[in-house]
């Protein structure tokens, strides 16, 4: 799958904008505040339907403007296609696929799976376990519509319980009747999670070994509220039943889904309490790359990826590891300064960006 081209309308600091891309390989390259990673906040965009640095919609469309518009050009096994999204200032989207209005978000999923690698991620394993689910999230969104629709609905439920045990006003029926809906939507959510976080395991080990000349082995493990680890809607609710004096004394539902982890072990040994910064790095550049394949083996294609003033952050040799392993997938990096393996090679696409238009 390849972005062929991009068109802007009134989106962040661009007034209009029109760029073709390079089948492989893009530098995004100029200043800082210039523009860079509002161009590839657009690309994410045509995938996902919203940012990944913000949730506000509105926050997208330029300063005064009523509507911002984005529109890519998608080349898919040789099939040309389009997506088109429209914000207006009070958030209302519109999304067009193939000119075709769609009425659902998770339609939209599945159509162009974007991969982003930002310096945050590099933080990834020690990093609050919020950051850990949303990079689960993420990928299940994208690869699995039904998850997508089961956490949606766990989290408007659970928005709802927690309103009620904040304003202590307890009804037992209610609560009783939220917590199987959480029970039921949380197991969908979690049996998802389980084998996701077994092949992520799997082909994080190999890459970890490949990536360190086999000194380190990697295990990843999923960390959850059940009971021997046997994911059942019984034992969920059983567990949200058996927590609710403490969650109305405390004013929020403190087990369940979403307060799962993912821990990281290399050579059995915590990587988030013990691993070196290198080796809390690498384990990060290990699960991006991971994910590039799982998306691969689930989808038979290989995802887009955005690298965001990633390579700058790494050392040349995890740099280098890196960029051996994306040989097949499209690429957009931003940068400040063309990074040395790109120099001097004629086959890719450098865009200069300054204030939000491109110059040569
Ligand atoms: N909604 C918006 N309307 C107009 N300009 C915006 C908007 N949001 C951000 N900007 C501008 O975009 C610039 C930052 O762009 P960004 O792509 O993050 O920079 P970089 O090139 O460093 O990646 C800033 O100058 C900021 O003021
Ligand atoms: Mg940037």
């Amino acid at each position: 799958m390849i972005i062929k081209s991009i068109y802007l309308e009134n989106f962040r600091n661009y007034e209009k904008l029109e760029v073709e891309f390079n089948e492989k390989v893009n530098i995004l390259i100029g200043n800082n505040a210039q523009g860079k990673t509002n161009l590839i906040e657009a690309i994410y965009l045509s995938s996902m339907s919203k940012s990944f640095r913000t949730n506000t919609s509105s926050d997208l469309v330029s300063f005064n403007k009523e509507f911002a518009k984005v529109k890519v050009k998608v080349k898919d096994d040789d099939i040309d296609r389009n997506v088109e999204i429209r914000i207006d200032n009070n958030s209302k989207k519109i999304i067009k696929k193939n000119g075709k209005i769609i009425r659902k978000t998770s339609e939209l999923f599945n159509n162009i799976i974007i991969v982003v690698f930002s310096p945050d991620d590099l933080s990834i394993v020690k990093n609050d376990p919020i950051k850990r689910r949303t990079f689960i999230d993420r990928e299940l969104c994208q690869l699995k519509p039904k998850y997508y629709l089961a956490l949606t609905s766990y989290n408007k439920t659970l928005k709802q319980k927690n309103a009620l045990l904040k304003e202590r006003k307890f009804n037992d029926n209610l609560i009783e009747v939220l917590d199987s809906q959480l029970a039921k939507y949380g197991t969908i959510i979690s049996k998802y999670r389980k084998v996701f976080c077994l092949e992520l395991c799997n082909i994080s080990n190999k890459l970890q070994k490949s990536i360190t000349d086999d000194k380190e082995e990697l295990v990843i493990k999923y960390i959850n509220n059940f009971k021997n680890n046997e994911i059942t809607e019984e034992n969920l609710y059983n567990i949200l039943k058996e927590n609710r004096k403490k969650d109305m004394e405390k004013g929020y539902t403190t087990v369940g889904p979403h307060r799962d982890d993912i821990s990281f072990y290399i050579n059995g040994i915590d990587v988030k309490k013990y691993g070196s910064q290198g080796q809390q790095r690498t384990c990060a550049l290990t699960l991006k790359l991971a994910e590039i394949e799982i998306i691969k083996n689930e989808t038979e294609k290989y995802p887009i990826l955005l690298l965001d003033d990633v390579l700058s952050e790494l050392d040349s040799e995890r740099q280098e590891k890196l960029i051996s392993h994306l040989d097949m997938v499209q690429l957009f990096i931003t940068t400040t300064d063309i990074p040395k393996q790109y120099k001097d090679n004629n086959e890719i696409k450098i865009i200069k960006i300054k204030k939000g238009t491109v110059y040569n």
